[in-house]
Order: structure tokens, then sequence, then C-alpha cells
């Protein structure tokens, strides 16, 4: 039996992860602290170690490695920057030292904020970025910028087999909705259906693409285990731009909430346009997403409002 060991596997992408490898028959092992999850989600079948990545080791060895654990909301690791950074510097080495021990496939979520407030749309893996070094966000982006940095030293001093994934504003069920880890679609969907004031920062007018859930589990799945995809590093996201006041007008249609728009200064250093450039993904993965934002709004809006009886 092949084994997975996945760090952040309770969170909402880490759990749907493990809920596909105990599918598809691999042993899966997740590494947590609980920091951003409101509540525990993995599948029963899980070997469960309650630690942060930072101070977690292991002699076992495994297949794959794959690297989640990290503070994605923006509200939360403006908060909390130091953790923010630990999960990206010492736990990103400490996954994989694990994963050289192991001769393992290390696998690592990155993010689209490597690219910070880019002049190219849709962003290609090809652009560097236009990031400030310590600007407010840079807890986050430059940490994972350094991870990549990392990853790839191992691959060149060692001849790992490494895969770096960019995820574009991923959406869907199981995704936290309440307080400072509400990332936009499940805060506004939350607000809508309480017919409270759906906060957007700034004019609303900045842009974001989202990938529903389940597209990226399948291009994810295939990048973990395709041998094309060894030391790929890939965007994993949709190229349809879309501005964040139109997706809270799209939220308020289909919710038929009373909820007004509260516009909140805007954030520090928020990136005014983001979209995809997916050419890559398509030719190596084979890989098209294929739920629409309308349909995958829907189905999210139906699991919060069954989750929290709104
Ligand atoms: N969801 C997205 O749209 C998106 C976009 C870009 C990148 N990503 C990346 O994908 C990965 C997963 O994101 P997610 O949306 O599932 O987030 P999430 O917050 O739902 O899950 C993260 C999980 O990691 C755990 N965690 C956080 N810090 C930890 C630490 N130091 N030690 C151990 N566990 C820790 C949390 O408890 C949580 O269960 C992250 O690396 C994130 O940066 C996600």
């Amino acid at each position: 039996m092949q084994k997975i060991l996945i760090s952040g596997g309770n969170g909402f992408l880490g759990s749907h992860l493990c809920d596909k490898a105990i599918n598809e028959g691999l042993s899966v092992t997740v590494v947590d602290d609980l920091s951003t999850s409101k509540e525990k989600q993995v599948p029963k079948d899980t070997h469960f170690i309650k630690k942060p990545v930072e101070k977690f080791d292991t002699k076992e060895k495994f297949d794959f490695v794959v690297h989640l654990a990290a503070r994605p909301s923006p509200d939360d690791y403006t908060r909390n920057p130091l953790a923010t950074i630990d999960s990206n510097d010492v736990g990103t080495r400490n996954m994989l030292e694990i994963a050289h021990r192991s001769n393992a496939t290390f696998f690592y979520t990155s993010t689209s904020e490597v690219y910070g407030d880019p002049d190219v749309l849709p962003i290609p893996e090809t652009y560097f970025g236009y990031v400030n070094p310590n600007g407010a966000r840079s807890c986050y982006d430059e940490s994972k910028r350094f991870s990549e940095a990392l990853i790839k030293a191992y691959e060149r001093q060692y001849g790992m087999d490494v895969r770096i994934e960019r995820p574009f504003n991923v959406y869907g069920p199981r995704i936290r909705e309440d307080g400072f880890y509400g990332r936009v679609i499940p805060r506004f969907i939350d607000q809508a259906l309480r017919n409270k004031p759906i906060t957007v920062y700034g004019d609303g007018k900045q842009t974001r693409s989202y990938l529903y859930f389940a597209d990226w589990l399948e291009a994810t799945w295939k990048f973990l285990k395709d041998p094309k995809a060894k030391g790929a590093v890939l965007n994993i996201g949709s190229n349809a731009e879309i501005s964040v006041m139109s997706l809270a007008e799209k939220i308020l249609n289909i919710t038929k909430s009373r909820s007004r728009i509260a516009y909140l200064p805007p954030r520090e250093e928020d990136p005014k346009r983001r979209a995809a450039d997916i050419s890559l993904a398509r030719k190596i993965l084979e890989w098209e997403p294929e739920v629409g934002l309308e349909e995958g709004l829907v189905k999210t809006i139906w699991w919060l409002r069954e989750k929290n009886r709104l």
C-alpha cells in the first residue's frame, strides 16, 4: 500500500485531498495543528497527528509528501505574521527532509500571491512577480516564494522529485466562512444568507479568478501522480476574471438576499487584478476546469446553508 503524508490535511483543500487519497487506496497520515481549522474534518481512516509542522519529524517513510500547512487567509496571516512564516520556512524544510529520506515525491501548494500585484494578465508561470519584500502581505507571499526557492534547491542538490502548484482562489464546501478566516466567497455567502452587510474592501473593482474545489482536486491528483509533471511549477486556477463587486452581486442574486454592500478601507497592497494563465497545466496534465462560477457558487451556497441551518 502506498503511503502519503499531508501537512495541513485537516484544512479545506487538505481534507478533500485526504478523501481522494483514501478512495484511491493509499494509507494517509496528516500532521495539522488545527490552527486555522474550525473543526476536525479528516476522514476516519486517517492517521492524525496534532502538531505544528515546524516542530514535526518522523522516521517513517512515505511515497508522497504533500505540504499544505499554511495560513492562507489575508485577514488572518496579517495578524499572525511569524506563525505564517514558520510553516513556510522551517515547516517546508522539515517536510523536504522527510521526503528526501523517504525518496518520495514532494508536492507543495505555493500560491498565486507569489506574483504580487502583476502587470501581466492572465499570469503565466514565467512571470517573476511584483512583490513588496517587507509589506504587510510579505509574511505570506515572500515566505511562499522562499519555500519555492528551498524546494528547487533540494531538487538541484539531491535530484529530488518535486512539484510546485500555485493555486488561484479555490472555493467550495469545507472552506471556512467565519471571522478572520473567511475568504471572500464564503464570507460573502455567509453575510448574504444572514442578510448582513456584504463587506467589500476598497471600491470592489479589484478582480480575481475562482476555481471550484473539485476542479482543483482533479488537477492536483494528476499533478501529484503524473511522471510528466516531475519538476513542474504550475498555475492551477481559472482564467475567468471577475471583479469583487460583480462577485458580490452574483451571490446576492443567487441567495435572494436583502444585504447591502458595506465598503471597508482598501487592504494594504491588495493586488488590483488576478487571473491565471493555465495553458501549461492544460498541456502537461491534460486538464480543464469544468465547473463554472455560477454552478460552483450554487453548490457552495447550498452546502453553507445546510451546515449553518441558514
Ligand atoms: N484555498 C485557496 O484558494 C488557496 C490559494 C492559494 C494557495 N493555497 C494554499 O493551499 C494550502 C491549503 O489551503 P487551504 O485553503 O486548505 O487552507 P486552510 O486554512 O483551510 O487549511 C490549512 C490547514 O493547515 C493547518 N495549519 C496551518 N498552519 C499550520 C502549522 N504551522 N502546522 C500544522 N498545521 C498548520 C490548519 O490548521 C489547516 O487545517 C495552503 O498552503 C495555502 O497557502 C490555497
